[in-house]
Formats: structure tokens, sequence, C-alpha cells
């Protein structure tokens, strides 16, 4: 990781600018006091937002009202996210994680324990993360990082995982500069057992909607394709374009696996110029579906396996009165209550 970068939104296309307005979310939960009120505690969130040194008027981590509750429902969908990858893994411990969109998200950091703690995660699966996380990060007197999770147990500890994080180069470019290369400390860790560990991470510059990135990538495990924030910035052709690649790539050619994504309403649509802190990047959110259905029909091999309201995230219970109030309120009007859906579909 480089120095602390000069930047500003305004230096990004609008699109991937969209990826601070959700990094200021987890930054601003990372500093939440005390870390037990939390909603997903990602200490690596704050560094990156300070690697970025944006301008006092960018990086502002007291939100009031709206843009509080806007953090809360982001933060509840990268926790959801999380769990599922998590879930994920533990049912295929030979697996490849395809992190669509990653934009400054530390995912990978999260969902494995960081740092030179990776190496405890080859020991079993005590040291996953889980849903309910609890992470800490100290900053050394060498100024490096150490981040320890504790979590649930896992049922099988992951034993061979490939982790690619995508996204546009502008952003690519960025991440090498405000946040670690890598969650593990070297590509292949070595266990005790006879079998070794084997965890890699790669960050690679593509426009997903562009040809050509998807057919070189491996098809050999169970692949997890991870598409947080992405889905509503595409055209519907080019959503449905990408959704079907991925599924005859991976599921046609390969193992098979997983899509877990989010996507908004056309309600959302129509009142996306409401929503503050995407609408002054300049973003135009084009894509929306209001039923898993809408996405499952993309592809013959696709199975909803789950369909979750924005407003029936789990953890809600731990956002403050405002936003429990106004996902509750929202929850019972016809149109705004699918305004959001998390999606698990099996491929
Ligand atoms: C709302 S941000 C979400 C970032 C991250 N998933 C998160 O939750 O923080 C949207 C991201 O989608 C990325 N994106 C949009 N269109 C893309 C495309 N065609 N190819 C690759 N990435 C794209 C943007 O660069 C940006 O990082």
């Amino acid at each position: 990781m480089a120095s602390p970068t000069a930047t500003s939104t305004n230096l990004l296309p609008p699109t991937a600018s969209t990826a601070i307005a959700t990094l200021l979310a987890r930054a601003t939960d990372a500093l939440v006091q005390p870390p037990s009120s939390r909603l997903l505690n990602d200490p690596i969130a704050a560094t990156t937002l300070a690697n970025l040194s944006l301008p006092p008027s960018e990086a502002s981590t007291n939100p009031s009202g709206r843009t509080r509750a806007f953090n809360q429902v982001v933060l509840l969908r990268a926790r959801h996210l999380d769990f599922w990858t998590r879930e994920f893994l533990a049912a295929h411990p030979q697996a490849t994680v395809l992190h669509l969109a990653c934009g400054l998200d530390s995912r990978a950091w999260r969902v494995f324990s960081g740092g030179s703690e990776a190496a405890d995660l080859a020991e079993g699966p005590q040291n996953m993360n889980s849903a309910n996380t609890n992470a800490n990060a100290n900053a050394t007197s060498q100024g490096r990082e150490e981040i320890t999770m504790q979590g649930d147990n896992l049922m099988n500890p992951p034993r061979q995982v490939h982790w690619i994080d995508i996204d546009v180069p502008s952003i690519t470019t960025l991440r090498k500069d405000v946040l670690p290369t890598s969650p593990f400390p070297t590509t292949t860790i070595s266990s005790s057992s006879s079998s070794p560990n084997n965890y890699t991470y790669i960050l690679l510059p593509h426009d997903v909607t562009s040809p050509g990135w998807l057919e070189s990538l491996p098809t050999t495990h169970p692949t997890l394709v991870i598409m947080e924030g992405l889905l509503m910035y595409l055209s519907p052709a080019e959503a449905s374009t990408l959704v079907q690649r991925i599924c005859s790539h991976f599921g046609d050619n390969g193992a098979g696996g997983q899509i877990i994504c989010d996507v908004v309403g056309r309600r959302f649509l129509a009142t996306q110029k409401s929503v503050t802190p995407i609408a002054r990047t300049g973003a135009v959110m084009r894509f929306a579906a209001d039923a898993a259905g809408e996405v499952e029909r993309m592809h013959e091999r696709l199975r909803v396996r789950d369909q979750v309201g924005m407003w029936e995230r789990p953890g809600r219970e731990l956002c403050d009165w405002y936003t429990r109030w106004s996902m509750w309120i929202w929850s019972w009007i016809p149109g705004v209550n699918t305004m959001g859906l998390d999606l698990r579909l099996d491929f």
C-alpha cells in the first residue's frame, strides 16, 4: 500500500465514485463507540478512507438524518452478503469467489481474518468471521495493521479459495494506493495437515460489460459471484448479458455455483434522485427488478434460493430508531416494500 493519496470523488467517473459513498458508510460505522454497536465493524474501511485523503466536505463521518439511514441500509446489505459468502465457503471448501464491482470494499479481509491472522485460518474454523462480526484493528508501532476477528464457527473451514476482486481500472488503480495488497500474507498458506491450504487473491481491472474478460477465469471449483451495488448501474441488456455469461461460463462449462447480489425495484429507480449520497455523484441507475424471478429468467440454470427485502435484512434491529421506524413504514407500502432486494441464486 502506498502513502496516502490526495483524491476527490470528482476525479472519478460518476458510477465509480459511488464506491466512495459506500466506503464512507463502512468507515463511519468502524468509528462508532463502543465497537459492539457497529453494524459491520470493518476497521480496514476507516484506514482506506483515511488513505484517500478526501477533502473534509466529502469525507464526513458524522452524517445526519437520511444519510445515516442510507448508511445503515448499505451496512446491512454488506453484512448480509458477507454472511452468504461465509455460508458458501463453508459449504464449498474449494471455491472461487468472483467479487464484481468490488469498489473500495475490504470484503475479503472481513470474510477471512486478515493480515497476520490469516494463517490461523489453516488451523480450523474458529477464526472465520461470521454475521456477528467482532473485528478490531490496531496500528502497530511499524504502522502495520493487525486485524483480529472472532465469530461463530463454520462447519468446514475453506481449504482452497481463489478470491478475485474486479472493478473498472479507475477503481482498481485507486485500490492499490489505499488498501492492503492481499488479505492473505502469502498466496499459499501451508498447514500442518497433509493437504496444504491454498488461498490466492487477485485484483483485476475490467469493465464487466466488455467482452472477453470472463472467459479466462478458472471454472474448476464452485464459483460464488458477488455483485453488490452493481446491477442497477447497468442497462437491462447489460445486466442480463452479464448474468448469462456468468451462468454459461461457470455453469455450462464449469462446476456451477451461486450468484449473490442486490437489485433495486422500479419504484427506487423513479425516486433515485432523492438518495443524496448517490445522486450527488451523478451516477444514474438503469436496471431494476421487483422480484427474484426477473433475474432467474435471465438463464435457464438459475434457481432462486433466497429473496430478502431491503427492510427485512438480518441485523435491522440494531439500526437506530429513525432507520428502524422508516423501514417499518416503508415495508407496509405496496411498491415501496420491493424497493430493494438481496438475492441468492444457484446456477
Ligand atoms: C455502489 S459502488 C459498490 C461498490 C462495492 N460493491 C461496495 O458495496 O462498496 C458501485 C461499483 O460498481 C462499479 N461498476 C459500475 N459499473 C461497472 C462495470 N461496468 N464494470 C465494473 N465495475 C463497475 C463501480 O466502479 C463501483 O465501484
